[in-house]
């Protein structure tokens, strides 16, 4: 075990009550799997975990830079610790994540928010321990955003669900698309080693884990310097052979990584999924060379042809950013045009955000809010009336559906189908965490409605 840890669980071991600690995660699953090892490492030490920030007394915001606006919640979020911490000034309040990891963090943190104790960066998780026992024995700020190589990836982790886990296979992105921070805050690609990997899914799968999602910011990009060469696709059937009633699913994959290799293997393995999460991000091929995505709509529509000629109703998903700096009216008619095209069963749609630092930050952009806005409306409105009509494909399907937790509508539960699809039937809460068959009778625009066979 980690020194520190032991040394601070002896500290803590030595107080009457067991401190509580407070880990939230924003951001994209990544995040929340390094949040999931922070919280391994606190519980390691002897905290217990508190379900909100006023119990706690270590709270971690692990954020997320994506977005600018994010970026603002958490700094509102923190000024509304303030009032915490003169409550009880033995609080401890760290921040790490994407936002840590970027040069302007710790100076702002410094001169403004004095709450905060302790820093540190996407690459410095396993310092985590030190850092905490500085602050808990000198009652001083300290931070670490140095770009380490182990980067954390095999501290044990406190899941948050008994069912569902991700696993990351790959840290970091190359690719620099010129409207992302990722690269800045996550730094270069790296894979971690195939026998890692297949470790922890076997011990998930032994623990009865029923879906485990393999997580990287280019994940058919996998197997970059490995000691024991292996691609994204021999990895999947590798997984396959695990022995256990689990599912996987991957996250993300880049188009201009996507091979044949790598959908072969989606359709020969039955433990994986069938769905892809294939971001687009736009339709013209004009936004995509200023995003520096390397690929063009036709690449994109390739891809999804071969896809489709295997199966016709096989489940698509994507990313897409609207009003790309000077996105015209004709490119945001092309992303349209590939909408209807490609008849995706969901899209996640963002607004494009101008990130300081990423090289479309500089580029010039004549499109008003108010245009941006209205485009989303639409885009939306589109995407409503695909998934309305391409959903219709299920009814009377029979689906096999990880059921997650209650509906909002009551003697329902939800949960979603190895498509991706959110699945409600009526069950009790029995069937949480449990893989079903479901006979599909409805379709929504947005979820299918069945019967538990
Ligand atoms: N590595 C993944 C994406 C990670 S970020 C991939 O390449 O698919 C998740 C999504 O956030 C992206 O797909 C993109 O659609 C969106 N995004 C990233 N930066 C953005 C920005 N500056 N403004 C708006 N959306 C952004
Ligand atoms: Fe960002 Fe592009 Fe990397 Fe995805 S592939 S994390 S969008 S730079
Ligand atoms: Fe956000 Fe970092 Fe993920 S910037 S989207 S939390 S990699």
């Amino acid at each position: 075990m980690n020194l520190y840890i032991e040394r601070i669980a002896d500290i803590l071991s030595k107080r009457d009550d067991p401190p509580l600690c407070y880990v939230h995660s924003f951001g994209c699953q990544q995040n929340v799997s390094d949040g999931e090892k922070i919280l391994g490492m606190l519980c390691k030490m002897g905290y217990g975990v508190s379900a909100d920030e006023e119990s706690a007394d270590v709270i971690i915001y692990n954020t997320c830079a994506v977005r600018e606006n994010a970026e603002q919640r958490v700094y509102g979020l923190i000024g509304g610790l303030k009032h915490l911490k003169e409550k009880n000034p033995d609080l401890i309040i760290g921040l790490c994540g994407c936002m840590a990891q970027e040069e302007k963090t710790v100076e702002k943190v410094r001169s403004t928010y004095k709450q905060i104790d302790l820093i540190f960066g996407t690459h410095a998780i396993q310092e985590m321990p030190r850092l905490l026992y500085e602050v808990i024995t000198k009652r001083k700020f300290v931070y670490d955003t140095n770009e380490y190589k182990a980067s954390g990836s095999e501290i044990e982790a406190v899941r948050s669900s008994s069912f569902k886990a991700s696993v990351p296979i790959m840290y970091g992105c190359d690719n620099f698309c010129s409207y992302c921070i990722v690269p800045y805050v996550r730094g270069r690609e790296v894979s971690r080693e195939p026998k890692a990997v297949l470790e922890e899914v076997r011990h998930l799968a032994e623990k009865g884990y029923k879906e485990i999602m393999l997580l990287g910011q280019n994940v058919n990009s996998y197997g970059k310097n490995l000691s024991e060469p292996m691609n994204f696709a021999q990895l999947l059937r590798r997984i396959n052979e695990i022995k256990g009633d689990f599912k996987v699913r991957f996250m993300s994959p880049h188009p201009k990584d996507m091979t044949k290799e790598v959908i072969d293997a989606v359709f020969e393995c039955d433990k994986v999924c069938k769905h892809i999460h294939l971001p687009l991000q736009s339709g013209s091929d004009d936004v995509l060379k200023r995003m520096n995505r390397r690929y063009t709509s036709e690449q994109y529509m390739d891809i999804v042809s071969y896809i489709r000629e295997k199966d016709p109703g096989f489940s698509v998903t994507t990313d897409i950013i609207v009003g790309f700096p000077d996105e015209s009216e004709e490119d945001f008619k092309a992303t349209l045009d590939i909408m209807e095209r490609v008849r995706f069963d969901n899209i996640y749609s963002f607004i494009y955000s101008r990130r300081t630092g990423t090289s479309a930050a500089d580029m010039p952009d004549g499109i008003s809010d108010e245009e941006k806005s209205e485009r989303m409306t639409r885009l939306l409105k589109l995407q409503r009336s695909i998934s309305e009509e391409h959903y219709k494909r299920f009814v009377g399907k029979t689906l096999e559906v990880l059921f997650d937790g209650e509906s909002k509508k009551p003697g329902l539960m939800t949960g979603k189908s190895d498509e991706f699809v959110i699945v409600e039937a009526p069950a009790d809460e029995s069937v949480k965490g449990q893989r079903k068959k479901v006979k599909i009778i409805k379709s929504y625009n947005w979820a299918l409605y069945g019967e538990i066979l």
